[in-house]
């Protein structure tokens, strides 16, 4: 009844029919996944966590909280996270840098040499990018600021590659203190 074409599109839509529910399964266990890590991130996204749980974070994340990003005027909070990985609505660069960094922090933390934070905030200051900073100030020449800030502004922005332009060559303990002196521990 069917030529040779006709019969091989029967057969290949039998054997698509018996897999269909592996197909169905496999594509709920993905987006179950997805669903589950999503759910899994916001714990350990936190500030709370990635700050409270072990000693090197500590100082960190005591002197953050008491810092303009960590507590301002306007009640908007910048996160750890917002500082030290790549934006969320860049899905899988966050995932994959915070899978890496948390992975090795843990590492470190129990098999590592002690806690050097002077190796750690040179490597930080060396790689922090201006656009994670851009990201949320992004109007710093429209605001009405001192004139110190516009003019070191304008030419950060001119030229924003040059080593001496770089947001945290400036404004190099942005994030939090290096010190316990603020609080009592
Ligand atoms: C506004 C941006 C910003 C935020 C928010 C921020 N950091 Fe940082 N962080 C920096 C910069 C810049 C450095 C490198 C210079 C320095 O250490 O001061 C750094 C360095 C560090 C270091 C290595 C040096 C050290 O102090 O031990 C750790 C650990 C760290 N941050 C943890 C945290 C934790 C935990 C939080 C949240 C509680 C946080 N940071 C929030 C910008 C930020
Ligand atoms: C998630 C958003 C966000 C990110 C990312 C962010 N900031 Fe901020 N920043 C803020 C907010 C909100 C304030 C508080 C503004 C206020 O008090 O009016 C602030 C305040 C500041 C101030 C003024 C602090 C003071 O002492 O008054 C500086 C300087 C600054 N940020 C620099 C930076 C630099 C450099 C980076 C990148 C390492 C950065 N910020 C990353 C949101 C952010
Ligand atoms: C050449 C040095 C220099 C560079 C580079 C620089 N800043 Fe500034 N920034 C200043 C000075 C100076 C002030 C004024 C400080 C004051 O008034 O206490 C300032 C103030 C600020 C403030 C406080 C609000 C304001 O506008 O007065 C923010 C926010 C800020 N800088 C963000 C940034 C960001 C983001 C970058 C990277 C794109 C950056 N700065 C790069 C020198 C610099």
């Amino acid at each position: 009844m069917f030529g040779s074409t006709g019969q091989k599109i029967v057969r290949a839509a039998g054997a698509l029919t018996k897999r269909a529910p592996l197909l169905i399964a496999g594509f709920s266990v993905a987006v179950l996944c997805f669903i589950l890590l999503n759910a899994a991130m916001v714990p350990v996204s936190k500030s709370e966590y990635c700050g409270g749980q072990c000693h090197e974070m500590n100082i960190a994340y005591r002197t953050w909280e008491l810092s303009p990003h960590g507590a301002n005027r306007n009640g908007l909070r910048t996160e750890c996270i917002d500082c030290h990985l790549p934006p969320k609505d860049r899905y899988f660069a966050h995932i994959a840098d915070k899978a890496y960094q948390g992975g090795k922090d843990i590492y470190k933390h129990y098999f590592g040499d002690e806690y050097d934070m002077g190796t750690m905030r040179a490597r930080v200051l060396a790689r922090m990018p201006n656009q994670r900073c851009l990201y949320c100030h992004d109007a710093l020449l429209d605001k009405p600021g001192s004139s110190a800030a516009r003019i070191a502004h304008t030419t950060a922005l001119a030229e924003p590659e040059a080593q001496e332009n770089r947001c945290v060559e400036c404004h190099p303990g942005v994030g939090h203190e290096r010190q316990s002196k603020l609080f009592s521990p």
